[in-house]
């Protein structure tokens, strides 16, 4: 059953097992095989990737594991960070349909239900020097496992309390997906920057960050044009890019 989309998931390439769904996308890419909102599926990754270099790892057929193709042509490479935003908010969406309204996005993009990561996203663009050419958007989401291998992890059915059709889930998301990727082309970014910051982990409040060897204390208190995160530390505003700076969790 495809979802209910006008593009969003209606190519759609099921692998039982791959490497990275991310970079079977990339091979689609090469190949010219792709259309827009083009999906791979997997139930299993031998070789998940996750952001900062790290791997993504997840029990095989009990989470959502897929990437999808877009060409966000409209949207300037300054403004990536926008399409960051939206898939964010996507996946929120499907989470808070499932009952976790207290789910929240740790920036950039990790979706986090109180202390514990329940899924994380990577997105990899080929951009020119004016315009994004293509997205790959990856997605991980725990559903249905129990057991990880760190504390630091949950699970939709862990926070629920019941297990999941991932199939349907599946669909469901990309539904919203396409919902948001429509709010973004039709240019209701300020839209979508206002819902994300409200969705944001630790928005506005006081907690522990590790920058190079230094702990300090600060705020988020949004993020810029660049996607770098605005941290109040000693009542003055200080911009972080995506390695610069680590949550003390
Ligand atoms: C992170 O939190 O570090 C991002 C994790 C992204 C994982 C997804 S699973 C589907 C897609 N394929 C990959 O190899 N990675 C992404």
């Amino acid at each position: 059953m495809l979802p209910n989309t006008l593009f969003m998931g209606q190519q759609l390439f099921f692998l039982p097992v791959c490497k990275s769904t991310n970079s079977e996308a990339q091979q689609l890419l090469l190949k010219n095989e792709a259309t827009e909102g083009c999906v791979v599926l997997t139930d299993e990754q031998t070789h998940g990737r996750g952001q900062r270099g790290n791997t993504w790892e997840a029990a095989p057929g009990k989470n959502i594991t897929l990437s999808v193709i877009l060409s966000p042509v409209f949207l300037a490479v300054r403004h990536q960070f926008y399409l960051n935003m939206a898939v964010s908010l996507a996946v929120l969406d499907l989470l808070r349909e499932q009952g976790l309204g207290h789910a929240r996005v740790k920036w950039p993009n990790d979706l986090y239900f109180e202390d514990r990561k329940l899924g994380g996203i990577l997105i990899e663009n080929t951009v020119t020097s004016q315009s994004i050419q293509h997205s790959i958007v990856g997605i991980g989401l725990n559903v249905n496992q129990l057991h990880f291998g760190i504390s630091t992890a949950t699970s939709l059915a862990a926070e629920v309390g019941t297990q999941l059709d991932v199939k349907r889930l599946v669909n469901r998301l990309l539904e919203l997906l396409e919902k948001r990727y429509l709010e973004l082309r039709s240019g209701r970014t300020d839209k979508l920057k206002y819902e994300y910051l409200q969705a944001l982990y630790r928005y506005q409040e006081e907690h522990g960050y590790q920058i190079g060897a230094e702990q300090v204390q600060g705020r988020i208190m949004g993020v810029d044009e660049d996607g770098r995160l605005a941290l109040q530390i000693d009542g003055e505003l200080h911009y972080f890019g995506f390695k610069e700076v680590a949550y003390i969790i």
